[in-house]
């Protein structure tokens, strides 16, 4: 089995557990783990951890990399639960904070997640390293809103999907997976290359015959 399709058969996994209906998409898992190999980044850290579909996957499918680190921030009751019965053995690599005020701040995290409320989203800037990235999962365009007035200097890019949801998947078959927004803070000529890129890609696929029809393209 190769990691594409390991990826797909955790989502599965995931869609088919208890509390399913507030995972990330499986293209945005797709995306993020892309990034975690171009980039190489080793620090992970993700806000509103759920019941586990992104950190999960991600810890099971990059096993391989013994210096991948990843925290989150989660205080519901019934996902602290499910997260340890979901992640099984990669539980232990899960260092799991109630929200992001907890964390003291580093400037260590290369990738930070947002996929979850937090009252203290500022905080975010004081947990990034120089040239993080920061990914958000969804709509929430005042979260995008306020991330871009923290960093001015961010090259911003919303990847969307060509594919529909799955049958498998808690949300309906007919809509599309849906977008995932990825903001450089401080970009290097490397991520400033991809940006560029993956912008291009963004312009194209909003041309796709039919995009439009039955999904909401600002997810
Ligand atoms: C969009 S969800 C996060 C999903 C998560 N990133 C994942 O991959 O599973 C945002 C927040 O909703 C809450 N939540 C998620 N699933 C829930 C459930 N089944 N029941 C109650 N709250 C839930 C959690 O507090 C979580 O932080």
């Amino acid at each position: 089995m190769n990691r594409n399709e390991q990826l797909s058969n955790l989502y599965q996994s995931f869609c088919e557990a208890e509390g399913s209906q507030h995972i990330a998409s499986e293209y945005a898992i797709e995306k993020i783990n892309g990034l975690l190999d171009k980039f190489r980044t080793k620090k992970i850290l993700e806000v509103g951890l759920g019941i586990g579909s992104i950190s999960g996957t991600l810890l099971a499918v990059n096993r391989n990399k013994p210096d991948l680190n990843y925290a989150g921030t989660e205080a519901n009751d019934f996902c602290l639960k499910a997260l340890a019965e979901n992640l099984k053995e990669d539980y232990r690599q899960l260092k799991i904070y109630s929200d992001l005020s907890d964390i003291p701040v580093n400037k260590e995290y290369d990738l930070i997640i947002i996929d979850g409320k937090d009252q203290n989203l500022q905080a975010i800037k004081g947990l990034i390293s120089k040239n993080g990235i920061l990914v958000i999962e969804g709509d929430r365009m005042l979260q995008l809103d306020l991330l871009q007035e923290l960093f001015p200097d961010n090259r911003y890019v919303h990847c969307i999907s060509l594919k529909r949801n799955r049958e498998y998947s808690p949300f309906s078959a007919e809509n599309w997976q849906g977008g995932v927004k990825i903001i450089f803070i401080n970009s290097t000529m490397k991520q400033s290359l991809w940006w560029f890129k993956e912008k291009l890609f963004t312009k194209i696929k909003y041309q796709y015959p039919g995009r439009y029809l039955g999904g909401d393209v600002t997810k």
